[in-house]
């Protein structure tokens, strides 16, 4: 257990009052989730601001071997027109930052007038490419973790606490291996979660 229901929400309110305390008058910043492992903070974090407008992306991931870049591509672009606008990025978790980098340099041929990055875990020691992240919630060490929108094949990301997982291998052989774990701690509460601390 690494980050319980209540304290996820504790932080998400104090990145979303940092952030609402940023804009200026009348200013409506564009929220860019990245799909899909954004989608709960996202959720969370407009309903705690007072104007915002929302849209969201997806990559698609190269190997080396198909792209002989090893690059990511936009798969899913936005609706918006972002020329001009304050562009932040929700992120759930800032691992090598290469995601990031790749976009914010993507993004600023299109001529927004700032491009900011918000993201609940920040992994900095694994960080390759050093992006600055401008409102970050907890730091985390070098761990696999799921719950709040973080997946592992398409799983977990209802989980409403953050996890790590101390063996992967568990989970590349029994993608639900967490299952159960998961499912006593969301059915205890706050209480139970604290205690598995
Ligand atoms: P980066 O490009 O290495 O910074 O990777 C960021 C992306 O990798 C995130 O948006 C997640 O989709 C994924 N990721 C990184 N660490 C984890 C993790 O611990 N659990 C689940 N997904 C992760």
């Amino acid at each position: 257990m690494l980050f319980t229901q209540g304290e996820i929400q504790r932080q998400v309110d104090e990145l979303a009052g940092r952030l609402e305390s940023s804009l200026a008058d009348g200013e409506v910043p564009i929220l860019v989730g990245l799909m899909r492992g954004s989608l709960v903070l996202m959720a969370d974090l407009v309903r705690r601001l007072s104007s915002v407008h929302v849209d969201f992306l997806s990559l698609s991931r190269f190997s080396q071997s198909e792209s002989g870049s090893g690059r990511a591509r936009i798969e899913k672009d936005l609706e918006i027109d972002i020329t001009g606008r304050r562009i932040i990025f929700v992120e759930d978790v800032v691992d090598t930052g290469l995601t990031l980098s790749y976009l914010t340099s993507s993004f600023e041929a299109r001529n927004p007038k700032s491009i900011e990055v918000l993201a609940l875990l920040d992994k900095r020691a694994r960080r390759i490419i050093d992006i600055p992240i401008d409102f970050a919630g907890f730091e985390i060490g070098d761990e696999f973790v799921l719950g709040y929108g973080l997946d592992y094949a398409q799983l977990y990301r209802n989980v409403p606490f953050l996890f790590g997982v101390d063996d992967l291998d568990v989970l590349v052989r029994q993608p639900d291996a967490y299952f159960s774990f998961a499912r006593e701690l969301m059915r205890g509460g706050e209480e139970a979660q604290q205690a598995a601390k």
